[in-house]
């Protein structure tokens, strides 16, 4: 088998690197480990930055988004009991979309398909060979059968626990990691939301986060310990500890209802860099990931996508590769300011166990900054909204 562009996974990476390029009339293929109803199912986060919505949009996958999607002007942040929005329309100029990540894969997974795409589910045994010649290839099997992939240029979207980053020799990437004392336990309930923008709080308690999916299913998170077992946390204990922690003194009513799904996600700031080795690049969780606060994991890779896409095009059609060779420079720009931010909104919100009380005074203070000067406001609403994109 041949074609231009090898790509692994089909996360939002994978999959709008191969419709990018589909539309740029460059041939692909996608090979994905997983079922299509497992990652068309995967509940993970929901923001769209306003310009990662635009390339949506503008690539013709965003229609739905459009519909569906819930267009959100500013946020809420919650403190010492009280309640102070940023108005992101009213700093940038710029909004946000709230839609889960798994519709933007079933628009993509549905367009892909529609187009005639090539993408491979349920594959195994994946690996990368001769990446510093011309002539790379990916191995894997398909039902049973060993096949081989040659290609010119392989795209590593495999996600943090992919083999694609571990394919290149020891030493060659530079890790930079933190790993947080906390978990989100995150929940999904049957619950029109009881606010209609996100509302981020801090509690002696511990952060707590209400978001939503649709006007009818509401999305919350829970600080919590690292390990924690989702199935401690009874529904009445989930209930009891939101209302506890996202209280105001304002007047604010949690509306409760059926809890459809729990899980406990680990938080972790990671960069590998540099995010290419000869004909493999690296993109979105496969180089980098993000705790959630910001809600920056696939606005970053959405990222990545938009500058290889580029790259490619230029690469291909007009043989200029110099968009191939700052590839991994343009991309750790913009990943370097994100975890900058998504480090910050999660100091600034979380309970850290080793904090004392003047740690404890410090955060307070910064909370009241951000929420009431204009300039420090804009700061967080402009990365909010998203920096631009490469
Ligand atoms: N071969 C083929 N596919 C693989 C392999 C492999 N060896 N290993 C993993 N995959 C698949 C996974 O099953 C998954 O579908 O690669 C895909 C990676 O997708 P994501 O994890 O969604 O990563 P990415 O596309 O970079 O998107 C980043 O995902 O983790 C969230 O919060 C993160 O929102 C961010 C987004
Ligand atoms: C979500 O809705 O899943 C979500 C929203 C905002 C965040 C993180 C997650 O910061």
């Amino acid at each position: 088998m041949r074609t231009t562009i090898g790509i692994i996974g089909a996360g939002p990476a994978g999959l709008l690197l191969s419709h990018l390029l589909h539309l740029q009339g460059i041939d692909n293929v996608v090979l994905e480990l997983r079922s299509r109803s497992y990652i068309e199912n995967r509940i993970r986060a929901g923001v769209l930055e306003h310009d990662v919505a635009g390339l949506l949009r503008d690539s013709g996958v965003g229609a739905r988004m459009d519909r569906e999607g819930l267009l959100h002007h500013g946020t809420i942040l919650r403190f010492g009991g009280r309640s102070r929005r940023i108005d992101f329309q009213d700093l940038t100029g710029k909004s946000v979309m709230v839609y889960g990540q798994h519709e933007v894969v079933r628009d993509l997974v549905a367009r892909r398909l529609a187009d005639g795409g090539d993408l491979r589910f349920e594959v195994s045994d994946v690996s990368i060979h001769d990446i510093q010649t011309d002539t790379p290839s990916i191995r894997f099997t398909e039902n049973g059968e060993t096949k081989t992939l040659h290609c010119d240029i392989i795209a590593g979207c495999d996600g943090f626990h992919g083999i694609c980053r571990p394919s290149l020799p020891a030493g060659f990437i530079r890790d930079f990691d933190r790993i947080y004392p906390f978990g989100w336990l995150g929940i999904l309930a049957e619950v029109s939301p009881s606010s209609e923008e996100l509302v981020y709080a801090r509690h002696p308690n511990g952060f707590a986060l209400l978001s939503m999916r649709s006007p009818t299913i509401g999305r919350f998170y829970l600080q919590c310990p690292p390990d924690e077992n989702a199935d401690t946390w009874s529904d009445d204990r989930i209930w009891s500890e939101l209302h506890t922690r996202l209280a105001d003194n304002e007047g604010f009513r949690l509306t409760e209802g059926p809890i459809i799904q729990k899980g406990v996600t680990a938080m972790r700031s990671y960069v590998a860099e540099p995010m290419q080795s000869g004909r493999l690049f690296l993109l979105g969780d496969a180089a980098h990931i993000v705790p959630p606060t910001g809600a920056k994991g696939m606005n970053m890779a959405i990222g990545d996508v938009a500058v290889l896409a580029r790259a490619l095009e230029r690469h291909i059609k007009h043989k200029d590769s110099q968009g191939l060779d700052t590839y991994s420079r343009t991309c750790l720009r913009r990943v370097w300011n994100v975890q900058r931010f998504s480090w910050w909104m999660t100091s600034m919100l979380h309970n850290f166990a080793d904090a004392n009380a003047f740690d404890e005074q410090v955060r307070l203070a910064e909370l009241d900054y951000v929420t009431t000067s204009r300039a420090a406001a804009t700061t967080l609403a402009e990365n909010y909204v998203g920096l631009a994109l490469g």
